[in-house]
């Protein structure tokens, strides 16, 4: 249970690093600094990379300033996949130090690579995301991303040993189990997927615990898209503060950009490691801040494997600093990949979790279905009611569910409300959208 008030989770000025207090003049001059760095390292040791600014014409002696990135050509997943696995990692081998690799939902993972100095980096950013959570040095941190070759377990691990917390190394799964470390090992932070998170919530519940009992005052998630209804659902269950962390494998892992407690409206990319832009998906012309588009990024400081422009698929856009000197980005709407298209409308799960949750009768737990009738795609919203709610009022708020899309999306899907424990449960990242068309 937590008593503490976002205020008084905020870090003292004197905890943050320097760079968390610089001023914006300072930021750039440090990226650019660090972008010059950066580009020539992957043109010197990256084929791909010299192929490619070589292509179209750019040298990294051609960045007079940041706005000159976008002269250099964009990197893609298919760049990566194509050097599978190790083409494009910057240093010899002997100089890895360890390998993760990206979910990869067909074919090949993308292999990414650590040296000492990367690891190290990355557990101070990590470290620097917990303190801006509201983790201090001393707390107790379960761990309930998964570890291995996904990038959430050793990294969250990796940055609550580094801020001198004590590590609960739990990973996903066995969910009876995490509900009994939560209550007998007493944590401050648990680190987890927020799908997982309801879920392990869910089992509290069943098992006759109240989940606002807990030690639990933080919750760092991310990993998924997760939309303020989300929060605030997870807030008050289990009274504690939800704060929003992102990251992708190929840039580093989770770390890339965290949430301050105290503010909690959107992620302060970490700026002096990863410099980011925001790119129209269609033309790849570089937008301003405040637009929405694809979120892009270039490493200014990875050793073993720097990417220079690098698409993320992820769709948000740029804000000014608040909490800090870097600017924010906002949660992320979905990704280029699962914007749903009905009829000619650009839909995402994360706008149906949004309403969904504005409905008391039906749960989080939800799923977004495509069929193919006749030569339309259509879409079948499957949601389990809530334990609370009775079978017919769950039915006819599937209904105004229903309207409810029509009216604020504009397109007509079908909602099927089912029973509580419908919907398969995920250990790690949820699967929102389960294709049945066929394939063509
Ligand atoms: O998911 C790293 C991570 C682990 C981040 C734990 C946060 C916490 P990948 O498996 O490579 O890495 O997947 C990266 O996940 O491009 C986004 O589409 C999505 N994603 C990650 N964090 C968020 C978030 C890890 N906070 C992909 N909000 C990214 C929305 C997120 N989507």
């Amino acid at each position: 249970m937590t008593s503490s008030t976002a205020q008084d989770l905020r870090p003292r000025p004197e905890d943050l690093e320097p760079v968390e207090r610089a001023s914006v003049d300072e930021l750039r001059a440090l990226q650019l600094d660090r972008l010059r760095w950066s580009l020539r390292h992957a043109y010197d040791n990256v084929p791909h990379y010299r192929a490619t600014f070589d292509r179209a014409g750019v040298h990294p002696d051609d960045l007079r300033d940041l706005a000159d990135l976008a002269r250099f050509p964009l990197t893609s997943k298919a760049d990566l996949r194509d050097s599978y696995p190790y083409g494009m990692f910057a240093v010899p081998r002997e100089r890895i130090a360890r390998l993760h690799a990206s979910s990869g939902t067909t074919g090949r993972p993308t292999v990414v690579g650590y040296t000492r100095e990367d690891v190290r980096t990355w557990a101070r950013l990590m470290a620097r995301s917990i303190r801006a959570s509201g983790g201090r040095p001393g707390d107790r941190v379960h761990v309930a991303y998964g570890y291995g070759l996904f990038t959430g377990g050793l990294g969250a691990h990796y940055g609550a040993e580094e801020l001198g917390c004590t590590v609960i190394p739990v990973s996903g799964g066995m969910t009876e189990r995490q509900v009994l470390l939560i209550r007998d090992l007493e944590p401050d932070v648990i680190m987890v997927t927020p799908s997982y998170m309801l879920a392990i919530v869910d089992e509290m519940q069943r098992q006759g615990i109240d989940p606002r009992s807990t030690s639990l005052r933080v919750g760092i998630f991310g990993a998924e898209p997760w939309t303020e209804r989300m929060r605030q659902e997870i807030e008050q269950r289990l009274d504690i503060h939800a704060v929003d962390i992102y990251g992708l494998s190929e840039v580093i892992g989770p770390g890339v950009a965290n949430e301050c407690v105290e503010t909690k409206d959107g992620l302060h990319v970490w700026e002096d490691h990863f410099y980011p832009e925001i790119i129209d998906p269609l033309t790849g012309e570089v937008l301003p801040d405040g637009e929405p588009g694809e979120l892009v990024f270039t490493t200014l400081t990875k050793q073993a494997m720097p990417v220079v422009r690098y698409r993320t698929r992820d769709l948000t856009r740029l804000l000014p600093g608040t909490a800090r000197p870097m600017r924010r980005m906002e949660k992320i709407t979905g990704r280029t990949d699962d914007m749903i298209i009905l009829r000619g409308v650009n839909l995402f799960p994360t706008q149906i979790e949004e309403l969904i949750l504005g409905t008391p009768e039906l749960s989080a737990h939800f799923q977004c279905v495509l069929r193919r009738e006749g030569r339309l795609d259509a879409l079948t919203v499957r949601v389990e009611r809530r334990a609370e709610a009775g079978p017919a009022s769950a039915a006819a708020a599937g209904a105004a569910l229903a309207e409810q899309v029509k009216n604020t999306i504009g397109v007509s899907v079908t909602v099927e409300v089912i029973e509580p424990d419908g919907v398969e449960r995920s250990m790690g990242k949820m699967r929102r959208i389960v294709d049945n068309r066929p394939r063509e």
